[in-house]
């Protein structure tokens, strides 16, 4: 629709009718009035309210939209099509590994392949919008949403919300003709105190600038349509009442001008967190504040009029907000066809196909870490060892995480089903051997009625038989695969927890397993770093496998028997303990760093228990090449706008690799202290069979900015050192000067 007509369409609504494009009511209002009674008055909004909404959450599948479209219209007098949003996160029906493991690719290109494909699948199936990507940045393991995250450095996590902005919508001369993408959570959900979910933040806005910001930047300038708020505070106010960070920053300061959407009954939580006394004040604040829709309360539904009519809310405010929400389902193209083409028959053809699952496996691939190979155990050969695959995650299908919302576990490829599919039945076994968790209550909070839970995991003896077999088929193996890991519904949402080891039960597994002194594998699943710091000893190979989606036991099967070369790199340090936390690379040096010079022993900055550094760094993963690093060479000793950086690498070995090149600088002093390393470049590079590269960096005076002690944005002359290696540690390093 031409813009005029846009203008004039929103100037002949009425005010209630303004107000309901304002409204985001979730799928349960829609499917009948009988369904919908409850939920009207849990909320307290009228059947008026629903006939007016202007965008619905988690409504999928071309039937269902297509009835609720042409229902919803149908009684509507404004004919303005209803919104259809959905957390559509890493995949719809073809679901990728979660993002901290597509992090872990280290590979935008690859990811913005991943995320167009879930933009066809989901466009099919009649979404409009997705609540992604979410690019929290990440420092503390106890939160359960590191599952979403693609880590803990602003730049990787920068590149990667390009990468997934592009390819979720997908716009070719102005037309997206993907779906419209919402990064979220703004603004540093992922630095709650404690690692506590929902818990408070509270940071400088240098932090805030130099370490938090940089992902939801990143989407802005790709163009996203949408933003939502984070439930958290910043600097003692809610985001979603937080004027600074919506009305300043974002919309004045980076000029964003599409839809802000609050998160989940986030307006209403302003009465909570202690900063409205009511719906009325929330509802004040937050579109004060330019929080343009309120998902699933009844504030802007039942408040806005009468803040209206009582003159406390410029119309102008509400005006400006409706206009956004009309502009974006405008540039849906939703006023010529508010189906965007979904039809069953589309989507039949689209969901799953052989790419997309191709795809799928490539991802998970490269998403998987290898994080010990001890003298080289791994890859394993096809039926010359004998194999005994054991453990709760070995034939188990919900290997794709907690908000895998729209993926069938009937779809997954299990560890158990790859692996017959090569191995001869006289040299693979498989065990379960020991419960998953040794209590599932906590699945109550998910709903899980009493009897659910009951029927849940083994019984005493079942646990008992499971051990004994898993003990006498291990006796006649020579390979024992442990596919073990924390229980999918211990991550995600809500997921915050203090012990982020393997459950006790199968660490307790392990420990009678390996008094068989066979050769060992650990094959682990998790949303979150884990403690590994028994496995290490235990195991003498280690792969980290996130919760890999539905090519998931594929992909760890061509990694166990080298059909693939592992690639992946840790995005997110892995801690010796969970008291590490918050736990991250590029941190800073301290006035007593522990290569202090002027103090000894005790008197510098570390724990009498534990090391401070990472058990596996950020960027580390191994491969089954020897990548060697040498000839590292500065084009000048001094840099004004640019310095040139070259690098040989050499695989001193028969397979080709995937080597990820990393290029870390510190700026040695600042007029703020600077970190020990921050990433400014990298490169994944494949190098064949002895093959050797040179591989060249073009470092520019604008990475080296930083928020000056006067929040100046720019680069301070002084001493610089280059770090380039295979991860953050194991690094050349040659030192520059930049001059003024
Ligand atoms: C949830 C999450 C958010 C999600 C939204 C809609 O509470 O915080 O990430 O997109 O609600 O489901």
């Amino acid at each position: 629709m031409q813009e005029s007509k846009l203008f004039e369409l929103l100037h002949s609504l009425s005010w209630a009718e303004k107000v309901g494009q304002l409204v985001q009511l979730s799928g349960d209002f829609f499917h009948g009035e009988e369904l919908s009674t409850g939920p009207k008055q849990k909320l307290g909004i009228t059947e008026e309210t629903v006939k007016l909404t202007g965008s619905v959450l988690n409504i999928t599948g071309s039937e269902t939209t297509r009835r609720v479209q042409e229902q919803y219209l149908a009684n509507s007098r404004h004919k303005i099509p209803l919104l259809f949003m959905a957390d559509i996160i890493y995949g719809y029906r073809t679901v990728f590994p979660i993002p901290l493991g597509l992090g872990a690719t280290w590979h935008p290109e690859l990811i913005r392949e991943a995320f167009e494909v879930s933009a066809e699948e989901s466009r099919s199936a009649g979404a409009h919008v997705t609540f992604a990507p979410m690019i929290d940045l990440v420092r503390d393991a106890r939160w359960g949403r590191c599952l979403e995250s693609t880590g803990e450095d602003p730049l990787l996590n920068a590149d990667f919300a390009t990468a997934m902005v592009k390819g979720l919508q997908k716009e070719k001369d102005g037309v997206m003709e993907g779906i419209a993408s919402c990064v979220k959570h703004f603004a540093a959900y992922g630095a709650a105190e404690g690692g506590r979910e929902y818990n408070t933040v509270d940071m400088s806005e240098r932090r805030l600038r130099q370490d938090y910001l940089s992902g939801y930047k990143a989407a802005v300038d790709a163009g996203c349509k949408l933003v939502m708020t984070s439930f958290n505070t910043y600097d003692g106010v809610p985001v979603t009442g937080n004027e600074f960070l919506l009305k300043h920053l974002l919309r004045e300061e980076w000029g964003f001008d599409g839809v802000i959407i609050s998160d989940y009954a986030a307006v209403r939580e302003l009465i909570d967190h202690g900063i409205a006394k009511d719906e009325k004040e929330a509802t004040q604040l937050a579109m004060q504040a330019t929080n343009d829709i309120d998902m699933k309360t009844g504030c802007y539904a039942n408040q806005l009029e009468p803040l209206l009519k009582e003159g406390k809310i410029d119309p102008e405010l509400v005006n400006d907000a409706v206009w956004r929400v009309l502009k974006l389902k405008n540039d849906l193209g939703l006023f010529e066809d508010p189906y965007r083409g979904a039809t069953p028959a589309l989507e039949e053809q689209t969901l799953l196909t052989p790419e997309n699952r191709a795809l799928a496996r490539q991802v998970a691939s490269e998403a998987i870490v290898l994080l010990k190979n001890e003298e080289e155990l791994l890859p394993l050969v096809p039926n010359k060892d004998k194999i005994l695959l054991v453990g709760p995650y070995g034939d188990k299908q919900d290997i794709m995480g907690l908000w895998a919302v729209h993926g069938k576990a009937s779809d997954v490829v299990s560890i158990k089903a790859a692996m017959e599919k090569i191995l001869s039945p006289d040299k693979f076994s498989f065990e379960n051997g020991c419960d998953l968790l040794d209590d599932y209550q906590f699945l109550g909070e998910f709903g899980a009625t009493k009897e659910q839970i009951a029927s849940v995991g083994m019984t005493s003896e079942q646990r008992i038989k499971a051990l004994d077999d898993a003990l006498s088929a291990g006796k006649e193996a020579d390979v024992i695969i442990f596919a073990m890991g924390e229980h999918t519904m211990q991550s995600g949402e809500a997921g915050s927890r203090t012990d982020i080891t393997l459950p006790e039960i199968q660490k307790e597994f392990i420990r009678q397993m390996i008094a068989l002194d066979k050769k060992t594998v650990l094959v682990s699943f998790s949303g979150r770093p884990l403690v590994y710091t028994e496995e290490v000893k235990q195991m003498d190979a280690i792969l980290q496998v996130w919760f890999p989606g539905l090519e998931g036991g594929n992909a760890i099967v061509d990694i166990l028997y080298g059909k693939t070369n592992p690639s992946g790199r840790l995005s997110m340090s892995f801690p010796h303990s969970v008291g590490q936390m918050p736990l991250y690379y590029n941190e800073f040096k301290t006035g007593r760093p522990l290569n202090s010079t002027t103090h000894r022993g005790r008197f510098i900055s570390k724990y009498l228990d534990s090391p401070n550094e990472a058990l596996f760094p950020f960027g580390y993963g191994l491969s089954y090449s020897n990548v060697q690093y040498s000839n590292l060479v500065l084009n000048e000793k001094q840099m004004t706008d640019q310095l040139t950086i070259s690098v040989d690498i050499k695989n001193e070995s028969e397979r080709t690799c995937l080597e990820t090149v990393q290029l870390y600088v510190q700026d040695v002093v600042g007029s703020v202290v600077r970190p020990v390393k921050e990433l400014k470049k990298y490169k994944k590079v494949q190098l064949a069979a002895n093959e050797k590269k040179t591989i060249h960096f073009t470092l520019c005076r604008e990475d080296l900015y930083f928020y000056q002690q006067d929040m100046t944005f720019d680069a301070e002359p002084g001493e610089f050192i280059v770090f380039v290696g295979k991860n953050s540690q194991d690094t050349l390093n040659e030192s520059f000067e930049l001059l003024e």
